[in-house]
Protein backbone atom coordinates (compact mmCIF):
# COMPACT_ATOMS: atom_id res chain seq x y z
CA UNK A 1 0.00 0.00 0.00
CA UNK A 2 1.48 3.73 -1.03
CA UNK A 3 1.93 6.16 1.80
CA UNK A 4 2.39 9.90 1.13
CA UNK A 5 5.59 10.81 1.35
CA UNK A 6 6.83 14.25 2.86
CA UNK A 7 9.53 16.44 1.53
CA UNK A 8 11.18 19.49 3.33
CA UNK A 9 12.45 21.49 0.72
CA UNK A 10 15.61 23.54 0.89
CA UNK A 11 14.22 26.63 2.97
CA UNK A 12 14.45 29.08 0.51
CA UNK A 13 13.40 32.81 0.94
CA UNK A 14 11.73 33.92 -1.17
CA UNK A 15 9.66 37.04 0.06
CA UNK A 16 10.91 38.72 3.69
CA UNK A 17 7.18 40.09 4.86
CA UNK A 18 7.78 43.94 5.08
CA UNK A 19 9.91 43.63 2.17
CA UNK A 20 7.84 43.55 -0.89
CA UNK A 21 8.99 43.89 -4.54
CA UNK A 22 8.04 47.43 -5.72
CA UNK A 23 6.38 45.73 -8.80
CA UNK A 24 3.92 44.17 -6.76
CA UNK A 25 3.56 47.63 -4.54
CA UNK A 26 2.30 49.27 -7.43
CA UNK A 27 -0.09 46.72 -8.25
CA UNK A 28 -1.43 47.03 -5.02
CA UNK A 29 -1.49 50.69 -5.43
CA UNK A 30 -3.61 50.30 -8.53
CA UNK A 31 -6.00 48.10 -7.21
CA UNK A 32 -9.33 50.21 -6.38
CA UNK A 33 -10.23 49.19 -2.50
CA UNK A 34 -13.56 48.45 -2.79
CA UNK A 35 -15.73 50.78 -0.67
CA UNK A 36 -18.67 48.31 -1.00
CA UNK A 37 -19.45 46.59 2.35
CA UNK A 38 -19.54 42.55 1.26
CA UNK A 39 -23.13 40.81 1.51
CA UNK A 40 -22.12 38.13 -0.89
CA UNK A 41 -18.83 36.24 -0.74
CA UNK A 42 -18.44 33.20 1.51
CA UNK A 43 -15.82 34.21 3.65
CA UNK A 44 -18.30 34.12 6.68
CA UNK A 45 -15.43 34.75 9.70
CA UNK A 46 -13.66 37.47 7.64
CA UNK A 47 -10.61 35.17 7.81
CA UNK A 48 -9.05 35.48 4.15
CA UNK A 49 -7.39 38.54 5.74
CA UNK A 50 -6.74 37.77 9.14
CA UNK A 51 -3.23 38.31 10.03
CA UNK A 52 -2.59 34.85 11.55
CA UNK A 53 -3.71 33.46 8.16
CA UNK A 54 -1.43 35.87 6.21
CA UNK A 55 1.25 35.15 8.99
CA UNK A 56 1.00 31.17 8.55
CA UNK A 57 1.21 31.39 4.56
CA UNK A 58 3.83 33.82 4.44
CA UNK A 59 5.81 31.82 7.09
CA UNK A 60 4.65 28.29 4.42
CA UNK A 61 6.31 30.39 1.26
CA UNK A 62 9.29 31.20 3.04
CA UNK A 63 10.38 27.46 4.11
CA UNK A 64 8.04 25.34 1.81
CA UNK A 65 7.66 27.42 -1.44
CA UNK A 66 4.59 28.72 -3.22
CA UNK A 67 3.61 25.68 -4.82
CA UNK A 68 3.68 21.81 -3.88
CA UNK A 69 5.27 21.10 -6.96
CA UNK A 70 3.77 18.08 -7.12
CA UNK A 71 1.24 15.45 -6.14
CA UNK A 72 0.92 13.84 -2.78
CA UNK A 73 2.36 10.40 -3.63
CA UNK A 74 4.93 11.88 -5.43
CA UNK A 75 6.60 14.88 -4.38
CA UNK A 76 3.90 17.57 -3.02
CA UNK A 77 3.55 16.24 0.53
CA UNK A 78 5.09 18.45 3.59
CA UNK A 79 4.44 17.98 6.98
CA UNK A 80 1.32 20.76 7.37
CA UNK A 81 -0.87 18.54 5.25
CA UNK A 82 -0.27 15.93 7.70
CA UNK A 83 -0.39 18.34 10.31
CA UNK A 84 -3.85 19.57 9.20
CA UNK A 85 -5.46 16.23 7.71
CA UNK A 86 -4.70 14.98 11.96
CA UNK A 87 -6.18 17.81 13.36
CA UNK A 88 -9.56 18.51 10.91
CA UNK A 89 -10.59 14.19 12.20
CA UNK A 90 -10.02 15.07 15.19
CA UNK A 91 -11.96 18.00 15.46
CA UNK A 92 -14.61 16.36 13.35
CA UNK A 93 -14.63 13.00 15.51
CA UNK A 94 -13.60 11.05 12.57
CA UNK A 95 -10.89 7.97 11.94
CA UNK A 96 -9.54 10.34 8.95
CA UNK A 97 -9.41 13.20 6.55
CA UNK A 98 -7.76 13.97 3.66
CA UNK A 99 -6.92 17.15 1.57
CA UNK A 100 -7.56 17.83 -2.07
CA UNK A 101 -7.12 20.90 -4.09
CA UNK A 102 -10.74 22.00 -4.43
CA UNK A 103 -14.14 21.15 -3.27
CA UNK A 104 -15.16 20.60 -6.78
CA UNK A 105 -12.30 17.96 -7.17
CA UNK A 106 -12.85 16.54 -3.50
CA UNK A 107 -16.60 15.84 -4.15
CA UNK A 108 -16.15 14.44 -7.46
CA UNK A 109 -14.05 12.15 -5.68
CA UNK A 110 -16.27 11.36 -3.05
CA UNK A 111 -18.68 9.91 -5.44
CA UNK A 112 -17.04 7.91 -7.48
CA UNK A 113 -15.01 6.23 -4.40
CA UNK A 114 -19.02 5.74 -3.13
CA UNK A 115 -20.89 4.80 -6.44
CA UNK A 116 -20.63 2.81 -9.65
CA UNK A 117 -22.45 1.62 -12.18
CA UNK A 118 -24.35 -1.12 -10.08
CA UNK A 119 -25.38 1.87 -7.57
CA UNK A 120 -28.07 3.50 -7.14
CA UNK A 121 -27.48 7.79 -6.07
CA UNK A 122 -30.35 9.60 -4.68
CA UNK A 123 -29.85 13.11 -4.29
CA UNK A 124 -31.66 16.30 -3.13
CA UNK A 125 -33.05 17.95 -6.22
CA UNK A 126 -30.74 21.45 -5.48
CA UNK A 127 -26.98 19.95 -4.89
CA UNK A 128 -24.04 21.75 -6.08
CA UNK A 129 -23.19 20.89 -9.17
CA UNK A 130 -19.41 19.34 -8.65
CA UNK A 131 -21.65 16.58 -6.95
CA UNK A 132 -23.67 16.32 -9.85
CA UNK A 133 -20.47 15.70 -11.72
CA UNK A 134 -19.71 13.02 -9.94
CA UNK A 135 -22.84 11.12 -9.88
CA UNK A 136 -22.41 11.30 -13.54
CA UNK A 137 -18.38 10.15 -13.97
CA UNK A 138 -19.62 7.35 -11.73
CA UNK A 139 -21.98 5.78 -14.50
CA UNK A 140 -24.61 5.53 -11.28
CA UNK A 141 -28.56 5.54 -11.94
CA UNK A 142 -29.89 9.44 -10.47
CA UNK A 143 -32.99 9.77 -8.70
CA UNK A 144 -33.63 12.95 -6.79
CA UNK A 145 -35.81 14.06 -4.24
CA UNK A 146 -38.31 16.84 -3.66
CA UNK A 147 -35.64 19.86 -1.64
CA UNK A 148 -35.29 18.96 2.21
CA UNK A 149 -37.97 16.62 1.50
CA UNK A 150 -37.87 13.05 3.83
CA UNK A 151 -41.16 11.92 2.43
CA UNK A 152 -40.15 11.55 -1.29
CA UNK A 153 -36.60 10.72 -0.07
CA UNK A 154 -38.25 7.40 1.53
CA UNK A 155 -40.34 6.76 -1.22
CA UNK A 156 -37.51 6.45 -3.27
CA UNK A 157 -35.68 4.23 -0.84
CA UNK A 158 -38.37 1.89 -0.49
CA UNK A 159 -38.17 1.77 -4.18
CA UNK A 160 -34.47 0.82 -4.19
CA UNK A 161 -35.06 -1.79 -1.21
CA UNK A 162 -37.42 -4.41 -4.08
CA UNK A 163 -34.18 -4.19 -6.14
CA UNK A 164 -31.77 -7.05 -5.20
CA UNK A 165 -29.47 -6.49 -8.25
CA UNK A 166 -28.25 -3.27 -7.25
CA UNK A 167 -25.52 -2.12 -4.47
CA UNK A 168 -26.37 0.11 -1.47
CA UNK A 169 -28.15 3.44 -2.41
CA UNK A 170 -26.15 6.90 -1.81
CA UNK A 171 -27.83 9.51 -0.46
CA UNK A 172 -26.53 13.10 -1.24
CA UNK A 173 -27.49 16.21 0.67
CA UNK A 174 -25.81 19.43 1.59
CA UNK A 175 -26.05 20.20 5.27
CA UNK A 176 -26.38 23.91 4.38
CA UNK A 177 -27.64 24.79 0.99
CA UNK A 178 -26.11 27.66 -0.31
CA UNK A 179 -28.26 28.43 -2.80
CA UNK A 180 -31.01 28.26 -0.56
CA UNK A 181 -29.49 28.75 2.78
CA UNK A 182 -31.89 25.74 4.38
CA UNK A 183 -30.43 22.46 5.76
CA UNK A 184 -31.95 18.68 5.67
CA UNK A 185 -32.76 17.42 8.92
CA UNK A 186 -29.88 15.27 9.42
CA UNK A 187 -30.15 13.31 11.93
CA UNK A 188 -33.39 11.81 10.81
CA UNK A 189 -32.11 11.44 7.50
CA UNK A 190 -29.16 9.19 8.64
CA UNK A 191 -31.91 7.73 10.62
CA UNK A 192 -33.82 6.64 7.18
CA UNK A 193 -30.36 5.76 5.19
CA UNK A 194 -29.73 3.20 8.51
CA UNK A 195 -33.41 1.85 8.24
CA UNK A 196 -33.09 1.63 4.14
CA UNK A 197 -29.12 0.19 4.10
CA UNK A 198 -28.25 3.20 2.50
CA UNK A 199 -24.99 5.27 3.00
CA UNK A 200 -24.90 9.27 3.19
CA UNK A 201 -22.61 11.74 1.77
CA UNK A 202 -22.92 15.29 2.89
CA UNK A 203 -21.05 18.35 1.59
CA UNK A 204 -20.90 20.62 4.58
CA UNK A 205 -18.49 23.53 2.06
CA UNK A 206 -21.37 26.01 3.78
CA UNK A 207 -21.39 24.48 7.41
CA UNK A 208 -18.20 23.76 8.36
CA UNK A 209 -16.29 26.70 11.07
CA UNK A 210 -19.60 28.15 11.47
CA UNK A 211 -22.53 25.39 12.20
CA UNK A 212 -22.73 23.00 14.89
CA UNK A 213 -21.45 22.58 18.12
CA UNK A 214 -18.06 25.03 18.09
CA UNK A 215 -18.50 25.06 14.07
CA UNK A 216 -17.43 21.90 13.33
CA UNK A 217 -20.49 21.56 10.64
CA UNK A 218 -24.29 19.91 11.30
CA UNK A 219 -22.99 16.08 10.81
CA UNK A 220 -21.60 16.47 14.29
CA UNK A 221 -21.93 13.79 16.76
CA UNK A 222 -24.24 11.71 13.89
CA UNK A 223 -22.39 8.94 13.10
CA UNK A 224 -23.92 5.40 11.53
CA UNK A 225 -24.39 5.80 7.75
CA UNK A 226 -22.61 8.92 6.95
CA UNK A 227 -19.23 7.86 5.07
CA UNK A 228 -18.23 10.74 3.81
CA UNK A 229 -18.23 14.30 5.04
CA UNK A 230 -16.90 17.06 2.47
CA UNK A 231 -15.74 20.47 3.15
CA UNK A 232 -13.59 23.42 1.81
CA UNK A 233 -11.32 26.08 3.15
CA UNK A 234 -12.60 28.24 0.57
CA UNK A 235 -15.57 29.39 2.43
CA UNK A 236 -15.37 30.20 6.27
CA UNK A 237 -12.01 29.24 6.21
CA UNK A 238 -10.84 32.16 4.13
CA UNK A 239 -8.13 29.94 2.34
CA UNK A 240 -8.58 27.73 -0.78
CA UNK A 241 -8.58 23.99 -1.16
CA UNK A 242 -11.00 21.05 0.93
CA UNK A 243 -11.19 18.03 1.99
CA UNK A 244 -12.80 14.53 2.78
CA UNK A 245 -13.40 13.11 6.21
CA UNK A 246 -13.64 9.12 6.64
CA UNK A 247 -13.44 5.65 7.95
CA UNK A 248 -10.07 4.56 7.64
CA UNK A 249 -10.85 1.86 5.13
CA UNK A 250 -12.58 4.70 3.02
CA UNK A 251 -9.50 6.75 3.04
CA UNK A 252 -6.81 4.14 2.02
CA UNK A 253 -9.31 3.38 -0.73
CA UNK A 254 -9.21 7.04 -1.66
CA UNK A 255 -5.53 7.62 -1.31
CA UNK A 256 -4.97 4.49 -3.46
CA UNK A 257 -7.71 4.88 -5.95
CA UNK A 258 -8.69 8.07 -6.25
CA UNK A 259 -7.41 9.55 -9.49
CA UNK A 260 -8.86 13.26 -8.73
CA UNK A 261 -6.76 12.61 -5.64
CA UNK A 262 -3.55 11.19 -6.69
CA UNK A 263 -3.28 12.88 -10.28
CA UNK A 264 -3.35 16.51 -9.10
CA UNK A 265 -1.00 19.24 -7.30
CA UNK A 266 -1.07 18.88 -4.03
CA UNK A 267 -2.77 21.89 -2.20
CA UNK A 268 -0.22 24.89 -2.33
CA UNK A 269 1.66 24.61 0.83
CA UNK A 270 0.85 28.95 1.81
CA UNK A 271 -2.96 27.66 1.16
CA UNK A 272 -2.58 24.49 3.60
CA UNK A 273 -1.14 26.87 5.94
CA UNK A 274 -3.37 29.20 5.90
CA UNK A 275 -6.62 26.45 6.34
CA UNK A 276 -4.38 25.39 9.31
CA UNK A 277 -4.43 28.76 11.09
CA UNK A 278 -7.95 29.19 10.27
CA UNK A 279 -8.84 25.95 12.30
CA UNK A 280 -7.19 26.83 14.93
CA UNK A 281 -8.80 30.29 15.30
CA UNK A 282 -12.10 28.85 15.19
CA UNK A 283 -11.43 25.93 17.53
CA UNK A 284 -10.18 29.10 20.03
CA UNK A 285 -13.46 31.14 19.12
CA UNK A 286 -16.19 29.11 19.50
CA UNK A 287 -18.26 31.65 20.32
CA UNK A 288 -17.68 33.20 16.34
CA UNK A 289 -20.98 30.49 15.11
CA UNK A 290 -23.32 31.42 17.86
CA UNK A 291 -22.93 35.08 17.18
CA UNK A 292 -23.06 34.52 13.90
CA UNK A 293 -26.23 32.60 13.96
CA UNK A 294 -27.86 35.45 16.27
CA UNK A 295 -26.94 37.90 13.56
CA UNK A 296 -28.14 35.94 11.04
CA UNK A 297 -31.71 35.44 13.31
CA UNK A 298 -32.07 39.29 13.43
CA UNK A 299 -31.33 39.92 10.31
CA UNK A 300 -34.72 37.91 9.47
CA UNK A 301 -36.52 39.36 11.80
CA UNK A 302 -36.01 42.59 10.40
CA UNK A 303 -36.63 41.57 6.40
CA UNK A 304 -39.77 40.37 8.03
CA UNK A 305 -40.79 42.99 9.73
CA UNK A 306 -40.11 44.97 6.25
CA UNK A 307 -42.59 42.73 5.12
CA UNK A 308 -40.41 40.31 3.13
CA UNK A 309 -40.34 36.06 3.66
CA UNK A 310 -38.48 35.43 6.33
CA UNK A 311 -35.26 33.93 4.25
CA UNK A 312 -35.46 30.14 5.07
CA UNK A 313 -33.00 28.40 7.46
CA UNK A 314 -31.47 29.70 10.04
CA UNK A 315 -27.64 30.13 9.06
CA UNK A 316 -25.46 32.95 7.59
CA UNK A 317 -26.78 32.50 4.21
CA UNK A 318 -30.36 34.53 3.60
CA UNK A 319 -31.88 33.89 0.12
CA UNK A 320 -34.38 36.90 -0.90
CA UNK A 321 -36.51 35.44 -3.66
CA UNK A 322 -36.97 38.36 -5.77
CA UNK A 323 -38.06 36.22 -9.60
CA UNK A 324 -37.77 37.82 -12.57
CA UNK A 325 -34.16 38.12 -13.32
CA UNK A 326 -34.24 41.80 -14.30
CA UNK A 327 -36.19 42.95 -11.45
CA UNK A 328 -32.91 41.35 -9.56
CA UNK A 329 -30.45 42.82 -11.42
CA UNK A 330 -32.25 46.26 -10.62
CA UNK A 331 -31.88 45.36 -7.24
CA UNK A 332 -28.58 44.27 -6.85
CA UNK A 333 -27.60 47.71 -9.05
CA UNK A 334 -29.45 49.85 -6.32
CA UNK A 335 -27.80 47.78 -3.60
CA UNK A 336 -24.24 48.79 -5.14
CA UNK A 337 -25.25 52.34 -5.35
CA UNK A 338 -26.12 52.04 -1.67
CA UNK A 339 -22.49 50.60 -1.03
CA UNK A 340 -23.83 47.11 -0.89
CA UNK A 341 -22.48 44.20 -2.86
CA UNK A 342 -24.87 41.44 -3.03
CA UNK A 343 -25.10 39.82 -6.27
CA UNK A 344 -27.92 38.75 -8.25
CA UNK A 345 -28.23 34.84 -8.46
CA UNK A 346 -30.13 33.61 -11.45
CA UNK A 347 -30.51 30.24 -13.13
CA UNK A 348 -29.03 28.00 -14.18
CA UNK A 349 -27.79 28.51 -11.03
CA UNK A 350 -30.76 28.37 -9.32
CA UNK A 351 -34.81 26.79 -10.81
CA UNK A 352 -35.94 29.29 -13.76
CA UNK A 353 -38.06 31.78 -11.91
CA UNK A 354 -36.37 31.84 -8.52
CA UNK A 355 -33.75 34.44 -9.11
CA UNK A 356 -32.47 35.99 -6.02
CA UNK A 357 -30.53 37.79 -3.86
CA UNK A 358 -28.18 35.51 -1.70
CA UNK A 359 -27.29 37.62 1.04
CA UNK A 360 -24.02 36.01 2.86
CA UNK A 361 -23.80 37.35 6.30
CA UNK A 362 -20.37 38.13 7.62
CA UNK A 363 -18.49 38.15 11.29
CA UNK A 364 -17.93 41.75 11.31
CA UNK A 365 -20.26 43.30 9.57
CA UNK A 366 -20.35 47.02 10.19
CA UNK A 367 -24.06 47.60 12.34
CA UNK A 368 -25.28 50.49 9.10
CA UNK A 369 -25.72 47.08 6.91
CA UNK A 370 -28.87 46.12 7.64
CA UNK A 371 -30.51 49.17 7.46
CA UNK A 372 -29.15 49.95 4.23
CA UNK A 373 -30.29 46.74 3.08
CA UNK A 374 -33.46 46.86 4.16
CA UNK A 375 -33.83 50.85 3.00
CA UNK A 376 -32.52 50.05 -0.40
CA UNK A 377 -35.14 47.05 -1.04
CA UNK A 378 -38.07 49.20 0.57
CA UNK A 379 -41.27 47.80 2.17
CA UNK A 380 -42.76 44.98 0.27
C1 LIG B 1 -21.94 23.33 -1.68
C2 LIG B 1 -20.61 23.46 -2.34
N1 LIG B 1 -19.84 22.38 -2.46
C3 LIG B 1 -18.63 22.44 -3.04
C4 LIG B 1 -18.15 23.62 -3.54
C5 LIG B 1 -16.80 23.64 -4.20
O1 LIG B 1 -15.82 24.08 -3.32
P1 LIG B 1 -14.48 24.74 -3.84
O2 LIG B 1 -14.79 26.17 -4.07
O3 LIG B 1 -13.49 24.49 -2.77
O4 LIG B 1 -14.12 24.05 -5.13
C6 LIG B 1 -18.89 24.79 -3.41
C7 LIG B 1 -18.37 26.08 -3.90
O5 LIG B 1 -18.86 26.65 -4.82
C8 LIG B 1 -20.16 24.71 -2.80
O6 LIG B 1 -20.94 25.79 -2.69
Amino acid sequence: MENIPTTRRRRIRTWIPGSEPTQLKELRNALPSSPLIDLSSNDYLGLSRHPHLAYAAQQAISSEGVGAGGSRLVTGSRPIHLKLEESLANWLGREHALIFPSGFQANLAAVMALANRKTTVITDRLIHHSLLVGVRASGAKLQRYAHNNLLDLESLLKKQQKNLSRESPLVITESLFSMEGTSPPLLQMSKLCEKYGARLLVDEAHALGVMGPQGRGLCYGIDGPIAIISGTFGKAFGSGGAFLSCDKKLNDELLQHSGAFRYTTALAPPLTAAAYAALNLIQKNPQWGIQLKDKSKQWRIELTKAGWDTPAGDGPILSIIIGEDQKTLNLQSQLEESGLLCVAIRPPTVPEGTARLRVTLHKDLPEEAMKKLINTLGDR
